[in-house]
């Protein structure tokens, strides 16, 4: 007997808890509405948190999470569901007020909507629980490098590029070398190995880190983990090594670039294992001595000297760089003889042709004048010479103390060359340090232009200039300060 009234009891509460149900839509008709417009107002202010924070991320480089956007996607559609039931003009059918009697299958339906949309707007809300919103992608310089975009292609830079990439491939070769003149274009070639290394999948990660005359090891250091979506708990430029020396080796291939290497570099305590700590990672480094290459474990069979480019490739690069005016009748001797005068130098040829081209042909001629003053096996003076011209072609006083001061304070951030700059009243009729800090934007701009400094890595937001470009801008400082000094002593710092 007791089984059966438990059966019974079973059978009851089945059947009856759907009747109660699809009731309770009849008659909580008017508290399901209003509970499902609470929650939907509750959800519509953690959405707009959510977006704030969304925004916030976004401003500051970060790349918002899947997960994040897929709520909000979530969101919207579950709150444009709300909207458009609680907008629905049958509503007015199925009140009890007035003389008409309500619609009772309209209100039941209405109801059961409701209730379904509150429950989903609960799961959506129940689900906003984000610690991040966003994450900082690692860097990817290389892709990114104006250096490596387009461009004009070199015959012998192509055979050499060639020869660099199948110098990485040789597994006989631990290390590899470039070493070349200063402005001759190394940089600008290791940029386009290492693009082609990533796009060829040569190795799994690709880095490049400048080291420069002074070389700042925790710079360095900061700048590879960067590129490897390495952050640092420690402070201590051992303590850095160690961890850096385990995120290269975590890589089972890696290419590391180490560029404008001054003296011998000790790779061990930036944290770089050397081939035979690591056979995964190979190192191709820059420099202008090869012995500085040698002393770094390159063998001498992999040093490779960049050399000038021929009147060919000269004519090309200064033609693709200056356009079309090049061509024009009364520009093209003129033209002609500036690009032998850049003697082969990348950073002459397309700094002579960046500042030319929108100038008449008298500056033209005027240039022509000033470069053949210097004689033929002066490079350094030729170079000298033309830097200086660029630096006079700059637009105005603002402009060239800002290259100058630049060039002194070497390296340094943008938002250091503002203080400074303003420091020293540099900007004129500029009320605001906002104001100041748009004018100094469009000016490294415009200098980034000329060729006068580099473009850099845009993440740092460092003032970046080629070290012959510096020589000479703080000889002209020198000058300026002296106004006594012989030329003969500007170019001594040249060497
Ligand atoms: N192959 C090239 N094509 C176009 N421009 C180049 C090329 N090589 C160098 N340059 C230009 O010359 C400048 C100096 O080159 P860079 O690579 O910095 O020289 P280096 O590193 O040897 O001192 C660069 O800023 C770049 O604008
Ligand atoms: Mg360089």
């Amino acid at each position: 007997m007791d089984a059966i009234i438990s059966i019974v009891g079973s059978v009851a509460q089945y059947a009856f808890a759907p009747i109660r149900r699809e009731v309770g839509y009849l008659i909580l008709y008017e508290r399901n509405f209003s509970k499902l417009i609470g929650c939907v107002s509750d959800l519509q202010a953690v959405r707009e948190a959510i977006n704030h924070r969304v925004e916030a991320e976004r401003r500051n480089g970060k790349i918002i999470e899947v997960g994040v956007q897929n709520w909000l996607v979530e969101v919207n559609e579950v709150i444009e569901r709300a909207n458009q039931l609680l907008e629905d003009p049958r509503r007015r059918e199925v009140g009890c007020s007035g003389w008409s009697f309500p619609n009772l299958i309209l209100r039941h339906q209405l109801g059961k909507i409701a209730t379904k949309i509150a429950t989903d707007v609960a799961g959506v809300q129940g689900k906003n629980d984000f610690n991040e919103v966003g994450y900082l992608p690692a860097l990817d310089e290389i892709a990114s490098s104006s250096a490596t975009r387009g461009g004009e292609k070199l015959e012998t830079r192509e055979t050499f590029k060639e020869d660099i990439l199948k110098a990485l491939r040789d597994p006989k070769a631990c290390n590899v070398g470039v070493y070349g003149l200063r402005g001759v274009g190394k940089t600008f070639l290791v940029k386009e190995v290492a693009k082609i290394a990533k796009q060829q999948k040569l190795f799994d990660a690709v880095v490049i880190a400048r080291v420069s005359e002074t070389p700042d090891i925790k710079e360095i250091q900061g700048v590879i983990a960067d590129k490897l979506g390495l952050q640092f708990p420690e402070e201590t430029i051992a303590g850095r090594a160690y961890r850096l020396w385990k995120r290269i080796e975590a890589e089972k291939t890696v290419l590391i670039i180490l560029d404008d290497i001054w003296q011998p570099l000790e790779l061990e305590k930036v944290g770089i294992p050397s081939n035979k700590e690591h056979i995964g990672c190979k190192l191709l480094m820059t420099s202008k001595n090869q012995d500085v290459l040698l002393k770094l474990d390159v063998q001498k069979d992999f040093t490779f000297r960049l050399e000038l480019l021929n009147e060919t490739e000269t004519w090309s690069l200064f033609q693709s760089t200056a356009g079309d005016v090049v061509n024009d009748i009364s520009f093209k001797d003129v033209a002609t003889q500036i690009a032998k005068k850049c003697a082969g130098l990348p950073l002459l040829i397309v700094t002579m042709a960046k500042g030319l081209k929108s100038k008449d042909v008298h500056a033209w001629k005027d240039a022509l004048c000033q470069l053949q003053s210097v004689g033929h096996a002066e490079r350094d003076a030729t170079a000298y010479s033309a830097l200086e011209l660029s630096y006079n072609w700059l637009a105005n006083d603002e402009i060239k103390a800002l290259f100058l001061l630049s060039a002194l304070l070497e390296y340094c951030s943008e938002d250091y060359l503002l203080k400074v700059a303003m420091g020293l009243g540099i900007f004129k009729n500029i009320d605001t340090v906002d104001d100041a800090r748009n004018r100094l934007h469009s000016i490294v701009e415009s200098l980034k232009a000329s060729c006068l400094l580099l473009e850099g890595n845009n993440a740092s937001r460092h003032i970046q200039m080629h070290d012959l470009v510096r020589d000479v801008a703080i000889s002209i400082a020198y000058h300026l300060n002296t106004m006594s000094s012989p030329r003969s002593s500007r170019k001594d710092r040249l060497s």
